[in-house]
């Protein structure tokens, strides 16, 4: 199966649960170089996207998952040291994350909540008031 489909089926049941935002296959192709992937031989088990904000060194972490049936066993400690790989190789300063039900994970992971008018601008005109998620943010170093 190809990397597209491999993601959309590993975020398709916490979609359903609305605890993942729905993305096509169109989104998720066009950014496919944004994704963070841990295979367990060539299948999928852990992902995340982490989209340039293009504004301020600033990256946006979307999409983070670990399959249910590899859970609790410490792939999302693997996957945030992948996520933050990558964005001291894109030269981001931070990254942030918009969630309504993964605070524990954030606070546990050193994430730091902060507020809208702390994310880049272009990105407080896109913050959906009515999901009114938690917001978290975390230093590359
Ligand atoms: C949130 C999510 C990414 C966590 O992934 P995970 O791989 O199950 O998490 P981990 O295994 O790294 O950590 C979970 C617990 O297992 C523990 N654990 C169990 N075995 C472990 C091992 N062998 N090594 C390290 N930690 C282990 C960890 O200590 C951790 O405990 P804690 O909650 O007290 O910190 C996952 O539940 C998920 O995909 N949820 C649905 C999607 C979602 O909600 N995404 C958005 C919000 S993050």
């Amino acid at each position: 199966m190809d990397k597209v489909s491999q993601i959309l089926n590993l975020i398709q049941p916490f979609v359903d649960e609305g605890k993942i935002l729905s993305r096509s296959k169109d989104e998720i192709e066009q950014n496919i170089n944004d994704f963070v992937l841990l295979f367990n031989d060539d299948q999928l088990i852990a992902c995340a996207g982490l989209k340039d904000c293009q504004e301020g060194a600033v990256g946006e972490i979307y999409s983070l998952a670990v399959a249910q049936n590899v859970q609790n066993k410490g792939l999302s400690k693997k996957l945030l040291t992948k996520i933050l790989e990558s964005a001291k190789q894109r030269q981001f300063a931070k990254i942030f994350a918009l969630t309504k039900f993964g605070t524990n994970w954030f606070t546990k992971n050193g994430f730091t909540q902060m507020q809208i008018s702390d994310l880049p601008s272009k990105r407080q005109q896109y913050f959906n008031h009515d999901r009114n998620s938690s917001i978290f943010f975390k230093d590359v170093n």
